[in-house]
């Protein structure tokens, strides 16, 4: 049994670091059905900060093979993806592909594996947020379209497929497979002392940390998404209130994305973002840093999905900065710790004010429950071993 699986963008490594290890454990246990595991990194990021550190510290073995995309628009990623998995696939000749997520590649990657006529497992399927502006939705639509096997993180996303038409046997209730990565790192995060990790990740190497007391509460940032970045109507006003309305109530720690480096300075608003002493730009951050940081936050600002899966686990409040999402579970009418608050500076500043007054606390879906890769290879150690 052969199975072969891509990463390529950080959201991708800590859902391929307990399947990687979740395989091993099997072989070691099941050597009569031993699963072969071929890992592809595709190299759409290829930083140190946002690639390397995560193998590294999360125990992913090296990739097998690394065909080194890089960067460019949207086509040259898919397209330079698949003329090159193509060759892999040809190769290699696996039993079943997986993909994880909704990137470029997951993309690229199933397109590709269908062509060939590989079977295709999609790890985290049925996520919608019905919103076709985003890259990342086309990605998971075509992707599940396309699967064979269609691994679901919630009982919301099964339901999405099922109204879909995607039949019922495709479709297995899993879990989330992020959170057995967090169950796995807890102590070891919570080792770290936060004042030292600052320190060693900021971003303008002189900043003083003088007005920062990891005794208060903190408020905690990321922001990559296009929508919030590439557009100077919607950066202008949230720096603006980032600089004066929560800078002014609290140290705002921002870890901040190559994608939003980029349109700062290219909007002219490097100086803002980087002048102001209660705001502490940070180089992206390693995983256990993050979680370190995440696990004391008072309050978290975000556009990254699998950071409002973390708070909800966690507890942390979340201001999720869209309109939409596809994870459904995690908002505080599922019983999650985030609210949906859009671009819109007025609607945050309400939202923001009233978490802070409130209290949210750690609620846990059904089945994040930190063993979801050993269901996933339980599947393709007996029922699809071939
Ligand atoms: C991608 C994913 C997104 C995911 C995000 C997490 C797609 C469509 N989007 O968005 O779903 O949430 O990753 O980070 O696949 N760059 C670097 N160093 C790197 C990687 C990128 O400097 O290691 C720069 C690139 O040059 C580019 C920018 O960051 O200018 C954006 O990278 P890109 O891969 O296009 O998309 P992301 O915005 O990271």
């Amino acid at each position: 049994m052969k199975l072969l699986s891509v990463v390529a963008a950080r959201p991708n490594f800590m859902k391929i670091a307990p399947l990687t290890a979740a395989i091993s454990r099997h072989n070691v246990a099941n050597p009569d059905r031993f699963i072969e595991h071929i890992l592809v990194h595709t190299g759409q990021h290829y930083d140190i900060r946002m690639s390397e550190s995560f193998f590294k510290d999360l125990n992913i073995p090296e990739p097998d093979i690394n065909l080194e995309i890089g960067s460019g628009t949207h086509a040259e990623q898919v397209g330079l993806t698949m003329i090159a998995f193509e060759k892999v696939l040809k190769e290699h000749k696996p039993d079943w592909v997986i993909v994880v997520g909704d990137v470029n590649a997951t993309l690229a990657c199933s397109v590709t594996a269908k062509k060939e006529k590989i079977n295709l497992c999609h790890i985290e399927a049925g996520l919608r947020s019905g919103d076709l502006s985003m890259p990342e939705e086309i990605n998971r639509l075509v992707t599940d379209r396309l699967s064979d096997l269609l691994l679901t993180p919630d009982r919301i996303s099964g339901d999405n497929l099922r109204k879909e038409g995607v039949p019922e046997d495709k479709i297995r209730f899993v879990g989330n497979i992020m959170i057995d990565t967090l169950e796995a790192n807890r102590d070891k995060a919570s080792a770290i002392e936060i004042r030292a990790l600052l320190e060693a990740n900021l971003l303008i190497q002189n900043q003083k940390l003088n007005g920062f007391d990891a005794k208060k509460s903190y408020a905690l940032m990321t922001l990559h998404r296009p929508s919030n970045v590439d557009d100077r109507e919607v950066l202008v006003p949230l720096l603006k209130f980032l600089t004066t309305d929560v800078a002014s109530k609290m140290t705002l720690l921002w870890p901040i994305h190559p994608r939003a480096v980029k349109m700062l300075k290219e909007f002219d608003l490097w100086e803002m973002a980087t002048k102001h002493p209660n705001v502490i730009l940070l180089e992206p951050l390693r995983y256990h840093d993050m979680l370190r940081l995440n696990m004391d936050a008072g309050i978290m600002l975000t556009d990254s999905g699998g950071l409002q899966e973390e708070c909800c686990i966690l507890g942390t409040p979340c201001l999720t900065l869209r309109w939409n999402t596809e994870r459904p579970v995690t908002l505080r009418e599922h019983g999650g710790a985030s609210v949906l608050v859009g671009n819109n500076v007025d609607r945050i500043r309400t939202e923001f004010n009233h978490t802070l007054a409130s209290q949210a606390l750690p609620s846990r879906p059904e089945l994040w429950d930190g063993h979801t890769a050993e269901r996933i290879v339980e599947l393709f150690g007996s029922e699809f071993y071939k």
